[in-house]
């Protein structure tokens, strides 16, 4: 049994309960717009921040002392288990992420490791111990949040090597051989779930998925090699209670899939109306959103017009954690993101 939070009202909104203010969190809210981040990556390269407990708490730790946010979020990536998988990934200034053996033929799948729940968190010990500091650290202030990318997503870079534009690797081998990709996401799933499920155990109180690249997917590809491996996903941890957020970028047409998902909240980028989308799927799930992060460019007077206008949109009534479209940008002043938090916080508990 969990001990109760000084402060639940993510969670509440999770579950679409009564909450006296909007909860607010940012993706990628610890990272390379805050000093104090940038002076932890100079000592050390961000792969072996990721894999150091006591540097993961800490960046974990900043945007809740620095910020001010409801929620905090695992300090990782989501191509840590990809990695333990057994594929060798970079992270480079110029091109993010770069896998050196790209998984494109029939050797390279066959290569690949499935983790089961003893795999999961003999190789990756750092995630299990990280999750203890961290709730330690938290001393029952906030909840914490695990997450994983989707299948799809993960798929996305085993396959493409690095972040691409144009997806031509994975949908020439989606059209070409689909039972390839069938393979590898299934693959990726079962080693997700059991992933998930160590966070979980570990003390996580609530997981995002992250499917970054659904939204590159027309309907009918999206339910072939999306949907029901991320249903299988969500399917493998819903009897843990924990709260599942799904994230995807480009929602509008994959909003109604997501909302019956078996996902307790949907996650929207910035492109779709959040009062059309609560009017769409406000009934099956809680919404987190939708501000896009380039807002945070501007004064802290603009972005009010623009936090309001998402609150005003959404409406009355629980079910709404505030959030932006997607991660926040490297070059974000931090004074911007902390009155959005102020400004959300203001404004929602006024109603
Ligand atoms: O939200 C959080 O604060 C938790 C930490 C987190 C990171 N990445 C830290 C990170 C989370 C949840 C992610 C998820 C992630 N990683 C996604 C899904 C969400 C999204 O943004 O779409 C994706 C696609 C990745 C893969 C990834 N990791 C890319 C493409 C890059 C390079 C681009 C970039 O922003 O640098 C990363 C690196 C990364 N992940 C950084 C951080 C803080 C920057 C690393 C650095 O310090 O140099």
């Amino acid at each position: 049994m969990k001990t109760m939070l000084k402060n639940d009202t993510f969670l509440r909104a999770c579950r679409r309960e009564p909450v006296d203010y909007t909860p607010v969190w940012i993706m990628r809210q610890a990272g390379r717009y805050m000093k104090e981040y940038r002076a932890i990556r100079k000592k050390v390269d961000f792969l072996t921040m990721c894999k150091t407990p006591e540097l993961v708490t800490e960046a974990t730790l900043l945007p809740v002392e620095i910020l001010g946010v409801d929620a905090a979020i695992l300090f990782s990536d989501i191509l840590i288990p990809v990695e333990a998988m057994g594929l060798e990934v970079r992270f480079t200034e110029k091109r993010g992420p770069v896998f050196s053996n790209p998984v494109r033929s029939e050797s390279g799948l066959e290569g690949l490791s499935i983790l089961n729940l003893p795999e999961s968190v003999e190789r990756m010990p750092f995630i299990k111990e990280s999750i203890r500091l961290i709730l330690e650290a938290l001393d029952n202030r906030l909840p914490l949040i695990g997450f994983s990318g989707a299948p799809f997503t993960l798929a996305t870079y085993m396959i493409e090597g690095e972040t691409s534009k144009n997806f031509t690797w994975i949908k020439r081998i989606m059209y070409d051989n689909p039972a390839f990709l069938h393979k590898l996401l299934d693959k990726i799933t079962t080693t997700i779930i059991n992933y998930l499920e160590m966070q979980i155990n570990a003390g996580v109180h609530a997981v995002q998925l992250f499917d970054t690249w659904a939204g590159s997917l027309g309907p009918v590809d999206y339910q072939e090699f999306a949907l029901p491996y991320t249903e299988r996903v969500i399917k493998g941890i819903k009897e843990t209670g924990c709260p599942i957020i799904l994230f995807a970028n480009g929602v509008s047409s994959i909003l109604e899939f997501m909302g019956n998902s078996g996902a307790d909240v949907a996650g929207l980028d910035w492109r779709i109306d959040i009062g059309d989308a609560r009017k769409r799927v406000g009934n099956m799930v809680a919404l987190q959103g939708n501000l896009d992060p380039c807002v945070l460019y501007a004064r802290p007077p603009v972005i009010k017009k623009y936090a309001k206008n998402i609150l005003d949109r959404y409406g009355s009534g629980p079910g709404h954690i505030f959030n932006l479209g997607h991660g926040i940008l490297p070059d974000t002043p931090v004074e911007h993101a902390k009155a959005l938090i102020e400004i959300v916080h203001e404004e929602s508990g006024k109603r």
